[in-house]
C-alpha cells in the first residue's frame, strides 16, 4: 500500500525508527489511561452540546456526531472552540481523511505490489495514483498544517490543549532542533484528529444502529442508567464504574462492527513462520480484525448484537474475550487513543440513552421503516444512511438537555 512502499504522501510514512518513537512518546504521553481523565470534563461538555443539537434537528442526527466528534478533538488538540472556525477546519479535515481512507485501503492500487511504478511520471496514463496521491498529499498537508496555526494563540492565551502543552515543552529549544520537535508536534496533533475523530464518530454511529436494531438492549440501559442516575441530573464520569451494561455496550459495539475491521497493515522485520506458513521478512502482513470478532468460537451468535455475552452472574465474564484486544490493532503501532476514544463514546451514549429513545422511523402510513445492519465498506466503515426517531423520554429529560449546568 502507498504508506508502506516508501510512498512520501504525508502523516503515514513513518517506520519503526528513532522518528516514529518520538511521536509514539508523545501520543503515549497525552493519551495513556491516566492522562485522559485530563480530558473528561471537555467531553462532558461536549457531550451536553450534542444533545442540545439532538433536541433541535433529531434527523440530522448524524451530522451532528461528525461535527460534535470533529469540534472535541480540535479543542483538546488545537484548543479551537469558535463554531465558524470548526466549520471551516472540519471542511479541510474531511477532505484529508478521504484521502487517506482510500489509501489506507491495502492493494487499491497498482503500486502496492509494484513499488518501482512509483518512478513513473505522474503524467502516464495509468499513473493516476500519483496525480491522486499528490492531491492527498495536499489535503493532509492542509489538515495538519492550518489548524496548528491557533497552538501558538492558544498558548498565549493559556488556553490548555495539547499543541499548546506540545509547544511549551520545546520552548527552551532554538533554530533547528525547535523547528525539528515542532514538526513532531505538528504532525502528533494533526494524526491524533485524523486517527481519532472519524474512528470514534463511526463507533458512536455503530451505536444508534444498535439502538435503533435492539430495543431490548436500549431499554435495559436505560433502566441501568436511570438506577444508578436518578432523573435529576445528567450521568457523569464519576458514574462510570457502575454502568456495567453500558460498558458492556461500548465493547459490543466495537466487536460487533469494528470501525477499522481489516486494522492497519503491517510489515514483518525479518522471516517468520505461523501454524506453518513461512512469512518472509519484509512482507505485508493484515490482521482479519472483523473474522477474529465474528468467530462463533469464542462469540456465540455473532451476528447479534448482545452485550450480555460480556457478562455473568453480575460480573464480568472473564472467559469472554474483550473485544478490544484486536479492535485498536495489535503490536507496537497498537491505536494510543483507544482509552480516549472508550471515554467519547461512553459520555455520549451514557448521556443520549438517559435523556433520550431511539427508534425507527415512521413512514406517512405510520409504519416502522425497517432499518438494515449494512455498512460501508473502507477503511473506516460506517452503518449506510438509515432513518430513526430520537426523542427526549420526558419534560425531566427535556429541561435535563436544555439545562446550562446539568453535569452535578
Ligand atoms: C473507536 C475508536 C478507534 C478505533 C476503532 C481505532 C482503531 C485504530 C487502529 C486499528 C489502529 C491501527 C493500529 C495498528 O497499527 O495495529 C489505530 C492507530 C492509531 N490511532 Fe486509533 N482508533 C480509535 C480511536 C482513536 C483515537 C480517539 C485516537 C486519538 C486520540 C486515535 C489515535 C490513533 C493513532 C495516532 C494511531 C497511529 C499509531 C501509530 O501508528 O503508532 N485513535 N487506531
Amino acid at each position: 500500500m502507498l504508506t508502506l512502499t516508501g510512498w512520501d504522501w504525508g502523516l503515514g510514512n513513518m517506520t519503526y525508527g528513532p522518528l516514529w518513537r518520538r511521536h509514539r512518546r508523545l501520543f503515549h504521553q497525552y493519551f495513556n489511561q491516566h492522562a485522559v481523565t485530563a480530558y473528561k470534563q471537555d467531553l462532558e461538555e461536549a457531550s451536553h452540546k450534542l444533545l442540545q443539537r439532538l433536541l433541535l434537528q433529531p434527523e440530522k442526527f448524524v451530522y451532528h456526531l461528525r461535527y460534535m466528534l470533529g469540534a472535541e478533538f480540535l479543542s483538546a488538540v488545537y484548543g479551537i472552540h469558535d463554531a465558524e472556525e470548526i466549520d471551516q477546519y472540519l471542511a479541510i479535515a474531511e477532505k484529508a481523511i478521504q484521502g487517506a481512507e482510500e489509501a489506507l485501503i491495502p492493494g487499491s492500487f497498482l503500486v502496492d505490489f509494484l513499488p518501482t511504478l512509483k518512478y513513473v511520471p505522474a503524467w502516464m496514463p495509468g499513473a493516476l495514483f500519483k496525480r491522486k496521491a499528490a492531491e492527498w498529499k495536499r489535503n493532509a498537508m492542509a489538515m495538519r498544517n492550518v489548524p496548528w496555526q491557533n497552538v501558538s494563540a492558544a498558548l498565549d492565551s493559556h488556553k490548555p490543549c495539547i499543541g499548546a502543552s506540545m509547544l511549551e515543552r520545546i520552548s527552551h529549544l532554538i533554530g533547528s532542533e525547535h523547528a525539528g520537535e515542532e514538526e513532531v508536534a505538528k504532525n502528533v496533533a494533526g494524526t491524533t484528529y485524523a486517527a481519532g475523530s472519524d474512528t470514534t464518530y463511526a463507533t458512536l454511529h455503530i451505536f444508534f444502529l444498535a439502538m435503533v436494531l435492539y430495543p431490548d438492549v436500549q431499554k435495559r440501559a436505560q433502566d441501568e442508567i436511570a438506577a444508578v442516575v436518578g432523573d435529576d441530573r445528567l450521568p457523569n464520569f464519576s458514574d462510570y464504574d457502575k454502568l456495567m451494561y453500558l460498558k458492556a455496550i461500548w465493547m459490543e459495539c466495537i466487536r460487533w462492527q469494528p470501525a477499522v475491521p481489516l486494522g492497519l497493515a503491517h510489515k514483518t522485520l525479518a522471516d517468520d513462520e505461523y501454524n506453518g506458513f513461512r512469512i518472509p521478512g519484509r512482507a505485508i502482513v493484515m490482521h482479519n480484525t472483523w473474522a477474529i470478532l465474528q468467530d462463533p468460537k469464542v462469540y456465540s451468535e455473532p451476528k447479534t448484537f448482545n452485550p450480555e455475552r460480556f457478562l455473568r452472574d453480575g460480573a464480568w465474564n472473564l472467559e469472554v474475550m474483550d473485544p478490544a484486544v484486536i479492535a485498536f490493532g495489535a503490536g507496537r503501532r497498537i491505536c494510543p487513543g483507544r482509552y480516549f476514544a472508550e471515554l467519547s463514546v461512553f459520555i455520549n451514549a451514557a448521556r443520549i440513552l438517559h435523556t433520550f429513545d431511539i427508534m425507527p422511523a415512521l413512514d406517512a402510513e405510520g409504519k416502522q421503516i425497517k432499518v438494515e445492519p449494512d455498512m460501508t465498506s473502507g477503511f473506516v466503515i460506517h452503518p449506510k444512511p438509515f432513518q430513526c426517531s430520537i426523542k427526549p423520554r420526558s419534560k425531566a429529560a427535556e429541561s435535563l438537555i436544555r439545562g446550562g449546568n446539568s453535569d452535578n
